[in-house]
């Protein structure tokens, strides 16, 4: 792979800065061109994806009491107490739970109840994105907790029931057969 190639927005910020001679950011040179440094396991760990069934979903575990406390701590400012959503300008977040059957209809109203497809999905976002303000700052035990306070109150779960790595893909979202698999091969990265 060239380096035209792997160079796309911020990377090319990084490539450019590795480009700098070694001395000029006190590193030591390293790999085939004399540049840049070996990723540690730490910045590795940065990068990751929870596909649709779950494989990879980190261990730990939460249940929807912990996830009222995290909710009500660093989502309900943005989302609603009630998780209804928030129009505000600036801290606006969507509605998280209802409209469960509006989709086909005229006042369609998406939700991660109404609209997502796996409940898997809804840990990898919220550990990659959210808070809003302070995204990959919650540990793996709040995202599994404030994931089980949503589904609780979509009704997906019992408010008692334990997410983890074995029981969140179980979770059965009501529109999970309301997509059409897109077959181009490009979008199959988790085969
Ligand atoms: C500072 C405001 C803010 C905070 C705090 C915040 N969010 Fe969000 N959230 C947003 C915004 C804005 C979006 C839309 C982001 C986008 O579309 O790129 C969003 C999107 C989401 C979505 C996707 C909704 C959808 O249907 O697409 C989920 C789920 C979510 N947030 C969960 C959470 C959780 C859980 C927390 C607390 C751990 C949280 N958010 C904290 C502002 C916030």
């Amino acid at each position: 792979m060239s380096m035209r190639e792997i160079c796309r927005g911020a990377a090319c910020l990084a490539l450019a800065l590795a480009a700098l001679p070694p001395h000029a950011l006190g590193q030591t040179p390293q790999g085939p061109y004399g540049f840049g440094s070996a990723a540690s396991q730490e910045e590795l760990a940065d990068f990751f994806a929870i596909p649709a069934d779950g494989r990879r979903l980190p261990s730990g575990s939460g249940d929807a009491a912990r996830g009222a406390k995290v909710y009500a701590d660093q989502c309900a400012a943005c989302h609603g107490a009630q998780l209804e959503g928030n129009p505000a300008k600036g801290i606006g977040g969507d509605k998280l739970i209802g409209g469960r059957g509006t989709l086909a209809s005229s006042t369609p109203v998406k939700t991660v109840e109404s609209y997502w497809p796996y409940a898997t999905t809804l840990f990898d976002y919220i550990k990659r994105a959210m808070p809003f303000n302070a995204p990959g700052s919650l540990s793996d035990e709040d995202v599994y907790s404030v994931v089980a306070y949503i589904l609780s109150k979509a009704e997906m779960i019992k408010a008692t029931d334990r997410m983890n790595a074995t029981m969140l893909p179980k979770v059965i979202m009501p529109n999970r057969d309301g997509f059409e698999g897109d077959p181009r091969p490009e979008l199959q990265l988790y085969r």
